[in-house]
């Protein structure tokens, strides 16, 4: 009954605030800014000053890889410990949290894929106030400086990072309420403070104590306690000044933001830290924002926010938060790239200032020429509401170094089965059966290739995900074995948003297991979602993923069958009448943690666990294929994100290539934007041009809002089909390629979309550049994202390099600006000379067609004549490449007039029936003939075509299998 009550006063809220939502774009007003988050607040009030943190040198300790040291708050004295670890692989760990808290602050698990092993650390020098670290081989040194406290890390001689410099380390430490002592407060709380004065004390700061932490911790020990509660709370009053006013401002126990008060009962707990980078103007990362790729300073403005929250008809160029959060931030400069890793979950601000920001380029010049102005440095401060502060230092040098420091702490992206880079078609909703069929035959119809069509929240039975509409989806596993024959999947939407039903059995395990989010006072939290009421499993808690997982068995989803995966919506979590369209901060999770620990997880976790359920379904054969839209560091373990619910509006075409960009930075590789945009209806135009576009992202599915007008391929006349169907066609054709980059994603951590700094670290033209990419090291993409463009700029970088256009092979020097003349069907991408891509040149209906067809190889000759590429092959769809060593990964290589086949890696081998039916080598003289030669076998003349106009040697029928090791020789 109090259910049905409280769902009933929910009803009239909810609507008012979606029909809020429905008439306007995204209102700011619903999302905080700084101001309005008091820990935010309260920290940027505190300006960069002289640090009131001193390092008590007498409590250090060593151990052969770790650092441990008291901080002390010289105005409040309250202690913290700082651990220090030197990693393998140039990295850094620095830990601080408080010596003696209340109670356990929260440390974000399960982010992390080991322990990072640890490397030496020793002590090379030392005075009054210092103390100087080597790590590891002894290249890297740390100066700790006691008063103030900061530390500085060098690389050789030179300064490359400096912590807490301006000073503004925050800590706000566990205490009791003041007023809990007012009238205002029961006798039980005193009673309660009772018993923690004599459990429990501050050690108290007469002379640093000897004995350093060891001491500290004995002090955990019950001691008298020397001071007062009120005498305690003038203490606090006294450092409030430095720790932003902490015990004055209305925000700190209690924040109301619109109609939602968020009762804190661990009062403040926020913590923050400053990073500065010397020689630094350029950092990148941080997402998710619809933002430039290179990050903007944030004077003046708001900080760059990570909150995962749901934002209706985001708004571009701007810091606010959207989905996901991976706090990872690169710094780079033409010497070298640095990255920062702020494990912490809480809603969480990042700003950046720079020395030279306000500079034009000429007054730079003018600072080099009269030798005069400051080194360019840039600050980063990050600011969290609660845990600890657990930062890893990535010390590169090069950026390539940064993504294998990154990924072997939070892992690599999955490898995807192969279908899933394939072309995906979505829509809210394809209404019923008969409408999957008619969508499935109308590509077929059009001859465009397509491999898995989407199902959104429509085809359940009243928003109950596990589900089917018993009238629209009344066969579910006749029509997904109909797409099984065609060798095509389907995908259907499972939210973590559980409708509370009590006719529904997935509501009822749900509840019955005590699985649900609490409410602060320990009743089942509920909001409103798509189902209306609805409960949110905890997912932190690793019996309730375990059970979620063991839902995508056969028998647990009825109706599934192999060819159904799976994608996780409004996973941040979003909630239509919560806080910021999200969960209520003191929201319960298991452990008694809050929700304000746990927030930026929450997604992680909704992913990780379906990613698990469909791994087991096959026993742990099938690779899955999961699609999540709230993530954070790590994610790349589970599937894909996509950018969300973007707009049929030309900017957000163009900015869905830097936010793919920024994830590819941070781990995340598998990224795509919802092609012809989600809300709105996309122009032909528009539609056709975000084709080509997401042709040439890593995940490309076309998805529209349920009040479009539909858009399939085949409905805007004859020219834009034929348009849309060659980019769909280019994309498969390229399947190979985007298969083996997502394999080196896997195995070494490198991006798959990458800025071009990414590969010219020292050309400072290309470090703000964001409308054009490269894919791995070989191709280079500028697609064209405006209206009307008859033309667009291409930068084509490195020094004597030479690129080919793929569509005329006409090669060009680099490096150069080209203006290139465009027509609705270019799509702008160039090869670089001296790599080899392997193409399948015979596009068929869906991928899983196309496995055993031939492949073509384009070597693109470098300026020496040379070129070098790689090709992975396996089954495209299990583990077995990992548990069995069934996979090819083959390596071409062009030198001396002569085309090598070998292996990559001889623990692999995989039987294929694909071949090599021709080696497209472009920038070749024309030979007088060409041989194949085959290990045993006696060599063979082979056929050939030359074009003299663009040198392009064209060797026809290798017919050589692709597993096998030969060579073509030119003479
Ligand atoms: C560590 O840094 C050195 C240069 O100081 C570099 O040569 C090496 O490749 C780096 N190692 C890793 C694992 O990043």
């Amino acid at each position: 009954m109090a259910e049905a009550d409280a769902s009933g006063r929910m009803t009239a809220a909810v609507w008012l605030t979606l029909l809020l939502a429905v008439v306007s774009a995204v209102d700011r007003s619903n999302f905080k800014t700084c101001d309005q988050s008091s820990f935010c607040k309260r920290q940027r009030n505190l300006k960069p000053g002289s640090s009131p943190y001193r390092a008590l040198l007498e409590s250090l300790q060593f151990s052969q890889d770790s650092m441990k040291i008291q901080l002390i708050n010289e105005a409040n004295k309250v202690p913290l410990l700082l651990e220090f670890y030197g990693l393998k692989g140039n990295m850094t760990r620095l830990r601080i949290n408080e010596l003696t808290p209340l109670k356990a602050r929260y440390e974000v698990p399960d982010v992390l894929v080991q322990d990072p092993p640890t490397t030496r650390l020793s002590v090379t020098g030392r005075d009054e106030n210092s103390v100087e670290l080597s790590l590891g081989d002894g290249i890297r040194k740390v100066i700790l400086t006691a008063k103030p406290f900061r530390m500085d890390l060098l690389v050789g001689w030179e300064l490359v990072l400096s912590v807490n410099s301006r000073g503004l380390l925050v800590f706000e430490h566990l205490r009791q309420r003041k007023d809990s002592f007012s009238d205002k407060v029961s006798s039980t709380v005193v009673s309660i403070w009772d018993s923690i004065k004599n459990l429990f004390s501050r050690t108290p700061t007469k002379e640093p104590d000897p004995d350093g932490a060891e001491a500290a911790e004995a002090s955990n020990a019950p001691l008298p306690l020397e001071e007062e509660p009120t005498e305690k709370t003038e203490q606090l009053e006294d450092t409030s000044k430095r720790e932003g006013e902490a015990e004055e401002d209305p925000g700190t126990w209690e924040e109301t933001f619109k109609t939602h008060t968020d009762r804190k009962p661990n009062g403040p707990t926020s913590v923050g830290l400053d990073f500065s980078f010397p020689g630094v103007e350029n950092v990148y990362g941080i997402p998710e924002h619809a933002d430039n790729l290179r990050l903007r300073t944030t004077e003046g403005g708001d900080p760059y926010r990570l909150y995962n929250l749901d934002v209706f008809q985001y708004e571009l160029y701007n810091p606010m938060a959207l989905y996901g959060s991976v706090p990872v931030l690169l710094a780079h400069s033409a010497q070298r790239t640095l990255g920062i890793f702020w494990l912490n979950a809480a809603e969480t601000w990042v700003d950046i200032t720079s020395n030279t920001a306000g500079k034009t380029l000429f007054g730079k010049m003018l600072d080099y020429i009269q030798g005069g102005g400051e080194t360019p440095q840039t600050d980063v401060r990050w600011m969290s509401e609660s845990g600890i502060i657990d930062v890893f230092l990535l010390l590169g040098p090069s950026p390539a170094d940064v993504f294998k420091q990154y990924t072997s702490l939070t892992g690599t992206q999955a490898l995807p089965p192969l279908f899933a880079l394939a072309y995906h078609q979505s829509r809210w909703n394809y209404n019923d059966e008969e409408d999957v069929n008619a969508v499935d035959n109308g590509f077929d119809e059009h001859d465009i290739p397509y491999d898995i069509i989407w199902l959104d929240i429509e085809h359940t039975d009243g928003k109950r995900y596990f589900t089917w509409d018993p009238n629209k989806f009344p066969h579910p596993r006749e029509m997904l074995q109909h797409l099984t024959a065609k060798r095509r999947k389907m995908v259907s939407i499972v939210d973590p948003h559980i409708k509370v039903d009590t006719g529904y059995r997935v509501h009822n395990e749900i509840r019955s297991r005590d699985f649900y989010v609490k409410t602060k006072d320990g009743n089942d939290y509920e909001g409103w979602c798509w189902p209306g009421s609805a409960g949110y499993p905890d997912f932190t808690n690793p019996q309730m993923r375990a059970w979620w997982s063991s839902m995508f068995a056969y028998d647990q989803y009825e109706g599934s069958t192999e060819n159904l995966y799976t994608w996780n919506d409004m996973n941040e979590p979003s909630i239509f009448n919560g806080p910021e369209v999200t969960m209520h901060k003191d929201a319960v999770h298991q452990g008694d943690w809050e929700h304000r620990d746990v927030h930026n997880l929450y997604g992680f976790y909704v992913q990780m666990a379906t990613a698990q359920g469909q791994e087991q379904r096959s026993g742990g054969v099938e690779r899955p294929f999961v699609l999540t839209r709230s993530f954070f560091a790590g994610s790349q373990r589970y599937g894909a994100v996509w950018t969300g619910d973007n707009s049929a509006e030309w900017d957000h075409l163009k900015i869905s290539i830097p936010m793919c960009l920024s994830l590819g930075l941070v781990g995340i590789s598998f990224c795509g934007a919802d092609v012809g945009g989600f809300f709105k209806n996309p122009e032909p135009e528009l539609l056709v041009r975000w084709y080509q576009v997401g042709a040439y992202q890593p995940f490309f599915r076309a998805h529209a809002h349920v009040d479009t007008t539909r858009r399939e391929p085949w409905l805007f006349g004859e020219e834009n089909k034929a348009l849309i169907r060659d980019a769909i066609r280019e994309r498969y054709a390229l399947l190979p390629f985007w298969y083996t980059l997502l394999y080196q994603s896997y195995r070494t951590g490198q991006p798959v979309m990458r800025p071009l700094w990414v590969e010219y670290p020292q050309d400072p033209t290309v470090y703000g550049i964001d409308d054009q990419y490269l894919l791995g090291d070989a191709l280079l993409v500028h697609p064209v994202t405006a209206q009307g463009a008859r033309g667009v700029q291409v930068y084509l970088p490195g020094k004597g390099a030479v690129w080919y256009d793929v569509h005329t092979h006409q090669k060009l020097h680099a490096p150069q600006t080209l203006y290139l003349t465009v027509t609705m069907s270019s799509i702008p991408v160039y090869q670089r000379g001296g790599s080899i891509v392997a193409r399948k040149e015979r596009v068929r209906r869906s991928s899983d067609c196309m496995q055993n067809d031939p492949y073509t190889l384009y070597v693109a000759l470098g300026p020496q004549g040379t070129a070098q590429g790689d090709l992975f092959v396996d089954d495209g769809h299990t583990y077995n490449f990992e548990t069995k060593g069934q996979y090819l990964h083959r390596l071409f290589r062009f030198s001396g007039n002569v085309l090598t086949a070998s292996t990559a890696d001889p623990k692999g081998s995989f039987e294929t029936l694909a071949w090599i039916e021709r080696v497209v080598i472009l920038g070749a003289g024309k030979p007088a003939a060409v041989f194949l030669k085959q290990d045993g076998a006696a060599e063979t003349r082979l056929d050939f075509t030359h074009e003299a106009e663009t040198s392009v040697l064209t060797v026809r029928k290798p017919a050589v299998n692709v597993g096998a090791d030969w060579s073509i020789s030119l003479r």
